[in-house]
């Protein structure tokens, strides 16, 4: 039987270089919400010698994630699930918005494809080093726990955190961390879940990377750049990179904890405190 590889938002930006970095050998499922996108990624990966398809799928619906979990196991076996589909605050959109694709995107993924999935399996759900810039009394565990249980409150909650924050960038800019402080969260509840079933989860977080969101973020969000070990973004190709490695089943003891792939710069700014220039 086949081997498949899904990229979930791998139409474009870090989803698609990680495509490209995965093993040719592979049945690779590029999926994300715009067909055109998708098609002009599948002509790529087909210039490249891949075996590729494209799947519409909308992450904040879990019917749309059902089929494309189905529709991936009816190719092959599905050996590495990555999860790259996501919004971020520049974009249009509200708070809630955010929240329901970058973290309730992450429970249906998690949840639809850990059915469909068998031991030896790993999936990859992408988070961001803006997970790491909350402060702490803002991260609740047990609101956290209601994506599962209760998701209107679940939202309701985490809207009314982020709607501290003074103004509209910044109060989408809250969503954005809170969902990806869920998606770190999330992850590694999901691996001591699935671990016993031979599935392996772990989360990846980016820093700011010049991808079309990262380049979209970089006037608000390059402010941690400074405090980065080279001073510089991350090419998409080098989060391609890491993310194929993690989400390779020769890295099979890695799994329950967030790689966070940002060139230094969350332990730039609270550890070593480079200063700005
Ligand atoms: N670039 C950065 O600086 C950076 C930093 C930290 C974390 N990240 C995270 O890295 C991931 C990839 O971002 P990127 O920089 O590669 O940006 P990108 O090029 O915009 O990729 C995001 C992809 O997700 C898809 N997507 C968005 N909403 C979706 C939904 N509801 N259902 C399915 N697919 C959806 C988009 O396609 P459609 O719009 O066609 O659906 C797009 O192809 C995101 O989760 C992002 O939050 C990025």
């Amino acid at each position: 039987m086949a081997n498949v590889c899904v990229v979930v938002g791998g139409g474009s930006g870090i989803g698609l270089a990680a495509a490209k970095c995965m093993p040719k050998d592979k049945i690779i499922v590029i999926s994300g919400r715009t067909l055109k996108k998708l098609e002009g990624a599948i002509e790529e990966l087909k210039a490249l010698g891949y075996e590729a398809y494209a799947k519409t799928c909308d992450t904040s619906d879990r019917e749309s994630v059902r089929e494309l979990a189905l529709y991936a196991a009816s190719l092959g076996s599905v050996k590495n699930v990555i999860n790259s589909a996501g919004v971020s605050p520049a974009m249009k959109g509200t708070q809630e918005g955010i929240l329901r694709i970058n973290a309730l995107g992450t429970v249906y993924v998690n949840q639809e494809f850990s059915k469909v999935m068998e031991a030896g399996s790993v999936i990859v759900d992408v988070a961001s080093n803006s997970a790491y810039v909350l402060p702490s009394f803002l991260i609740n565990k047990k609101v956290y726990a209601l994506a599962e249980t209760d998701e209107a409150l679940f939202l309701k909650k985490l809207v009314k955190k982020s709607n501290l924050a003074k103004g509209e960038y910044q109060r989408k800019g809250f969503a954005y961390s809170l969902s990806k402080n869920f998606v770190v969260w999330y992850a590694q509840k999901c691996a001591f879940e699935y671990g016993k079933n031979g599935i392996r989860v772990v989360s990846l977080s980016p820093g700011l990377i010049a991808t079309d969101m990262g380049n979209l973020e970089k006037e608000e969000g390059g402010m941690l750049i400074p405090f980065s070990a080279e001073e510089r973004m991350g090419k998409p190709e080098e989060l391609g990179f890491a993310l194929a490695t993690v989400a390779d089943e020769r890295n099979g003891y890695l799994a329950g904890v967030d790689v966070l792939c940002d060139g230094g710069s969350t332990n730039g700014m609270k550890c070593f405190k480079k200063k700005r220039k």
